[in-house]
């Protein structure tokens, strides 16, 4: 199953659990729209053939959906009824926090065994250095700035560029550094205006002609990008400033090699914890091995930003 929003990568994972799940004779059914699908019993049976030419596709061919209805007791209830009609004995949810916290939930009143594997592109999920869909994210954001780039020093412009990371820094500030950003914004870190003004009027003194400052959604700062680009035209009026919104092309796209190796790594590790019996755990990647943790850690944990990229931009921007 998976839920939540979608990331490039799932059907790659997608792929390897029930290609694993065949090579172990296992029978694998796909949960279609993620708890909705499961709350309303629209399961079909995959075989390892249903799974071909998929790999590179982005998306989720299983459909994902956000439920409230699995938010209830009666809601989980009746999903569980429908995994028991249908012979379904174990779950591998692929997901972020909240699909994480409601197999925890489901796992505790059910005892139904569940396996997590993490996927969405803000890799903000403790337990893992990398979630399904990062990697490919990087990328796509940093193709798009790089192209922004060339109408901004073709205009000798400012651009604000909102980039994702509703809680978390991760990608702004990776693409920030990948991109050549001269400010990068993020939620772990109130920079403050007066430090973004005085960077901006820095990077002008130093003879730069335009700038690229990259924003995560979730920025600390309290603006948005478009209240950003306001205050900056009103203190430095030097300054011709756009703003530039990727939203959630970010999301889709073809995953990254990075990402479908990665989703078949886990996708094998997922099956295989739940033949040796494990449970409530997630699969994630820690120093380059696939390692366990309980889901409960990986939902609470907070996966930390790197300081050390915050001092390499720093020093990038001098
Ligand atoms: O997948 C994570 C994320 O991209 C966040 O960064 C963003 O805030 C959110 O999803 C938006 O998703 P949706 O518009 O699908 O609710």
């Amino acid at each position: 199953m998976t839920s939540g929003g979608d990331s490039p990568g799932m059907n790659a994972a997608i792929r390897s659990v029930v290609r694993t799940c065949a090579f172990h004779n296992i029978e694998c059914v796909g949960i279609y729209r993620g708890y909705e699908g499961m709350i309303e019993g629209d399961f079909k049976s995959m075989d390892a053939r249903s799974v071909k030419g998929i790999i590179n596709k982005g998306g989720t061919v299983l459909k994902s959906a956000r439920s409230h209805e699995f938010r209830t007791t009666e809601g989980r209830k009746q999903a569980y009824e429908k995994l028991t009609e249908a012979n379904i004995d174990a779950l591998v949810t692929i997901g972020g926090d909240g699909t994480f916290t409601g197999a925890m939930i489901f796992n505790k009143e059910f005892n139904f065994p569940v396996i997590g594997i993490p996927g969405t592109i803000d890799n903000d999920i403790y337990g893992t250095s990398h979630t399904l869909g990062y990697d490919t994210a990087l990328n796509t954001v940093v193709d798009a700035i790089d192209k922004i780039r060339d109408t901004a020093s073709s205009h000798n412009r400012l651009f604000f560029i909102e980039v994702m990371g509703r809680d978390a820094g991760h990608i702004a500030l990776n693409v920030g550094i990948g991109a050549g950003a001269e400010e990068i914004l993020i939620p772990e870190e109130d920079l403050g205006l007066d430090r973004l003004l005085e960077s901006l009027r820095r990077s002008k003194q130093s003879g730069k002609s335009s700038s690229i400052v990259v924003v995560a959604e979730g920025d600390k700062i309290g603006k948005n990008v478009f209240e950003l680009k306001d205050y900056v035209e009103e203190h430095m009026i030097e300054y011709d400033v756009r703003v530039s919104v990727l939203g959630h092309m970010q999301r889709g796209g073809s995953p990254s090699c990075f990402d479908r190796v990665l989703a078949s790594r886990m996708g094998v590790k997922a099956v295989e914890a739940l033949l040796e019996e494990k449970t409530n755990l997630m699969v994630g990647l820690l120093n380059d091995k696939i390692a366990l943790t309980p889901l409960d850690k990986a939902v609470k944990g907070k996966s930390e930003i790197n300081m050390e990229l915050l001092r390499v931009s720093d020093i990038m921007t001098v």
